[in-house]
């Protein structure tokens, strides 16, 4: 090693902008373990309290992506556009959102994620259909997405193994909830991908990581300065996570509820989730530049059956039954259900994305630790929504669950789920004012163009 740590730490402390070559010499010595964690925890930390300029950020994020192999898909002619969530719950969107947008002409190479804390995973729910596989080969991934348009696996150990070094220190010395840290982290997943651009869905509310519009706000700009100094398109869609999306928490269950969008039907936010998040994606990849028809694109995608015909032709090349497509009956399915009612009459007020998150994962469809094994059947089906008028012993929500689940646990489940409906009592303002719907989309924000 050709520099000293320590002094690159303690300029960091004292608020100096650190040298591009310092920057890559450090996220060097990250990756080939050449600097010991508490030389590392330490630096998180300064740049925790002390920050990135636009110009670290930048170095810092691309010796990120770098410090492991960059997939090449420039062979593949059509634009390539991923989209990335921040984390939700009952966030199946990205299930009939890549089908939808490949039907529409963009690639869509996804990396996805297991489920962290109280938000599911794409890669949790797509391996309730039988036979799914994730983990493919790079080659057949770049097969995939330029036969099909689409193909979903998980991180391999070689794509940022900086960051995942840096996010497990992050995890235990009090440095997540740092901007720049933040942005790094997922970009650096993103543009090892091989994408020529990525749409952002960044959750704001309770059940996401940024509570406030001016953290996601924040967020997004340093996500967007990373994107741009790599000579990718970036844009960013901030939305409601207060509640959970659409009526399904839990593997299999969201996998049935992502085929119904993709048949034209879902829940309504489900629905406009995916117009909203595809029609970004098209305007990314240049397909259109004009938002309303890249939001018909997409609409008619689902609503004609080509979504569904790419979505099954991704679950057969990737080793699925698309016998789950057909008959969702044959899809896992839990053997005990039980129903939480609504203590008095009422509108429901409010249901609290996070609790419902936590206990979807005491009834076994989340991990409690790093080991758990997911139940693909578990989860919650909500049977009412902000703004429904609900009668007293009206059901609000069942609970799927294996019989020998620990009596504890499903204790735990049942009590988040009644603590997570707000009910108010009848009054006519309030009942007019909650029945207002409310879009899921707070703001989007894009490159000037
Ligand atoms: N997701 C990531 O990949 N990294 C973070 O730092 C936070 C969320």
């Amino acid at each position: 090693m050709s520099f000293l740590p320590a002094q690159l730490i303690r300029a960091k402390r004292d608020g100096a902008h650190l040298a591009d070559a310092d920057l890559r010499a450090f996220i060097a010595g990250v990756t080939d373990d050449s600097i010991p964690d508490y030389q590392i925890a330490a630096m998180l930390m300064a740049i925790f309290f002390r920050g990135l300029d636009d110009r670290e950020l930048a170095t810092w994020a691309d010796a990120m992506t770098r410090s492991g192999d960059v997939i090449d898909l420039s062979m593949i002619k059509r634009a390539k556009v991923d989209k990335h969530s921040t984390g939700g719950v009952g966030d199946k969107i990205s299930i009939p959102l890549a089908p939808a947008v490949a039907a529409c002409g963009v690639a869509v190479p996804m990396v996805s994620g297991r489920g962290l804390g109280h938000t599911g995973g794409t890669l949790d729910k797509l391996e309730s259909i039988p036979g799914f596989k994730v983990n493919l080969s790079i080659p057949r991934f770049t097969e995939l997405v330029d036969q099909l348009g689409v193909c979903l696996i998980g991180q391999t150990e070689r794509i940022a193994p900086a960051d995942k070094r840096l996010y497990a220190l992050r995890d235990v010395t009090g440095t997540i909830e740092s901007v720049p840290l933040i942005a790094s982290s997922i970009m650096s997943k993103k543009l090892a991908e091989g994408i020529d651009g990525l749409v952002i869905d960044c959750k704001v509310g309770t059940g996401a990581f940024m509570k406030t519009l001016d953290d996601a706000r924040r967020l997004c700009a340093a996500m967007m300065a990373i994107g741009k100094a790599a000579g990718k398109r970036v844009s960013c869609v901030l939305t409601d996570m207060d509640a959970p999306i659409g009526h399904a928490i839990g593997n299999a269950l969201e996998i049935a509820e992502s085929i119904d969008v993709m048949r034209g039907g879902g829940p309504e936010d489900t629905r406009e989730l995916t117009l909203a998040l595809g029609a970004e994606m098209l305007l990314v990849g240049g397909v259109t530049t004009d938002a309303a028809d890249a939001r018909a694109r997409i609409a008619a995608a689902l609503d004609d059956g080509r979504a569904l015909a790419v979505f099954r032709a991704l679950v057969i090349a990737q080793g699925g039954d698309p016998a789950t497509i057909d008959d969702h009956a044959r899809l896992p399915k839990a053997e005990m259900h039980t129903t939480v009612v609504a203590p008095q009459g009422g509108t429901v007020a409010r249901i609290d994305a996070e609790k419902l998150g936590v206990a979807s994962v005491w009834l076994g469809a989340g991990r409690r630790t790093k080991e758990d094994a997911v139940d693909p059947a578990a989860g919650l089906m909500l049977e009412a929504q902000i703004g429904d008028a609900v009668d007293a012993s009206q059901p609000l929500c069942v609970l799927h669950h294996p019989r020998g689940l620990a009596p504890d646990r499903l204790e735990q489940a049942l009590r988040l789920t009644r603590e997570a409906f707000v009910i108010q009592p009848d009054d006519p303002a309030t009942t007019m004012r909650l029945g207002t719907a409310k879009s899921r989309v707070l703001e989007i924000i894009r490159e000037p163009s």
